[in-house]
């Protein structure tokens, strides 16, 4: 089939891409002259594992293009719109982006053409979008909501084998048009109503969000009656009601999803006068988590004035070079404030921005911590869990540790060579990953 996709961020791209490997000839359009440029040469504007090669591949057997816009000439039979959808300062969704593709497409779709929204929009917006198409005289396009789930740092894999396909679609012919253009995925498909497609994607990244406050709500109160929050969650999540993913308590979710999507759910809900509580509570909790080390800091060194603090990871997650909504952000400001000299490391971010001014940022651990007086781990990249430890003992003034993600494997050892370490919800617990499981009795009881 025909494929445009609208946008080339972390979505529109991987979905263009993997579209073009599942055997479709892929128009990918973005407004960003010099990202398409590169792209048509091959360069991969985001760092996500594997998606350089998989492009450089596509595009060499010529089923995936790039274009600064759509012509009417590539008749194109569904068109995804993958383009941002920022929070506005109210908590409400800005749809600017998306609504300038419904005008583009509105004017270049052939007849019988789809519209598939890929980008996360509030409920009741692809039937907003089919009335808009009807006022501009386009009654023929069909509109579907097809919601993205895939993770960056596994944005391929999720995409070719993802847990589930939801189609939101107002007809079975759109249902099987849908169908036909994810014939290369085995996916179980979610056939339902567009509002009831929008939604899914709000509660899903809503009911995670849920599980990451609960954890780390857990975790302050391990701290205070002295429990270790990883074998909470591990004793938890043998409860296959439960579930053992997601539950890492840490400094909190970041990322382009989780603190967007959260904030706009509680606006839809707002909206409809509904007061979505646990929400708001996720919300708030999330916003307060990644003070965990600041307050560690405080109570270790007092006056923080003049403290070299080194941050140990500055992308959001390990996998992905994004730092949208990195607990870093956050920490770098307040740790400045406080009159500490912040050092930033990170294997694959380069640069940090923070409220306007740019921060090096070093791939090179034993560089970072030379001379510094604490090290605060905030992104769990396997190069910080490996360092020998030794050597960073020799070099850092001080030996205070902070592991802002409970990734670091023997706190005994490096105890051993002279380090305090702190963690999240894990106070007085000297060592790490103890978590064994016994079998007693009869499995069947
Ligand atoms: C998320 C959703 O998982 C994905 O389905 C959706 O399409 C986009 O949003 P992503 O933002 O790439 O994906 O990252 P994810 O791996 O889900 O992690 C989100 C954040 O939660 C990260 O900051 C991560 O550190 C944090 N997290 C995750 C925890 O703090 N604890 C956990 O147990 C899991």
């Amino acid at each position: 089939m025909k494929v445009c996709m609208m946008g080339t961020g972390y979505v529109g791209l991987v979905t263009a891409v993997c579209m073009a490997e599942g055997g479709h000839d892929v128009l990918a359009v973005d407004t960003d002259v010099r990202k398409i440029e590169s792209l048509r040469r091959g360069g991969c504007p985001i760092f996500e594992p594997g998606l350089e090669s998989v492009l450089q591949t596509q595009l060499a057997n010529g089923r995936l293009r790039f274009a600064t816009e759509l012509t009417a000439e590539d008749a194109v039979d569904v068109a995804f719109i993958a383009v941002g959808t920022p929070t506005l300062p109210d908590g409400s969704v800005d749809l600017t982006a998306v609504w300038a593709c419904v005008e583009e497409l509105a004017r270049k779709l052939p007849t019988g053409a789809m519209i598939a929204m890929k980008s996360t929009v509030p409920v009741g917006t692809a039937s907003k979008i089919r009335k808009g198409l009807a006022d501009r005289g386009r009654d023929d396009l069909r509109v579907a909501s097809v919601p993205e789930f895939l993770r960056e740092g596994t944005a391929l894999e999720d995409t070719r084998h993802p847990h589930r396909l939801v189609f939101g679609v107002a007809s079975e012919e759109d249902e099987t048009l849908l169908r036909r253009l994810h014939a290369w995925v085995d996916a179980p498909v979610v056939v339902t109503d567009r509002n009831t497609a929008e939604l899914i994607k709000y509660a899903s990244n809503a009911f995670l969000a849920t599980k990451i406050s609960f954890i780390n709500e857990i975790a302050n109160l391990c701290e205070r009656v002295g429990a270790d929050v990883t074998q909470v969650a591990f004793g938890m999540g043998l409860d296959p009601r439960i579930g053992p993913s997601f539950l890492r308590a840490g400094l909190g979710y970041g990322g382009s999803c989780f603190p967007k999507d959260t904030k706009a759910l509680a606006h839809i809900a707002e909206d409809v006068d509904y007061e979505f509580k646990l929400l708001r509570a996720v919300i708030e909790v999330n916003a307060e988590q990644w003070k965990a080390p600041i307050r560690a800091l405080e109570a270790h060194f007092g006056d923080l004035r003049g403290l070299r603090v080194v941050l140990l990871g500055v992308a959001f997650k390990p996998g992905t070079d994004d730092v949208r909504e990195s607990p870093a952000i956050a920490l770098t400001t307040d740790l400045e404030r406080r009159g500490c000299e912040v050092v930033h490391c990170d294997p694959v971010v380069q640069t940090l921005t923070v409220e306007g001014r740019l921060y090096p940022v070093t791939d090179r651990p034993s560089e970072a911590l030379q001379g510094a007086d604490a090290a605060v781990l905030v992104t769990e990249w396997p190069v910080f869990l490996d360092m020998d430890w030794e050597d960073v003992a020799r070099r850092m003034r001080s030996h205070f540790l902070f592991d802002g993600r409970n990734a670091l494997a023997d706190v005994a050892s490096l105890e051993g060579l002279g380090f305090t370490v702190l963690s999240v919800g894990r106070a007085g617990c000297k060592t790490a990953n103890r978590s064994r499981t016994v079998w007693s009795g009869d499995r069947s009881t």
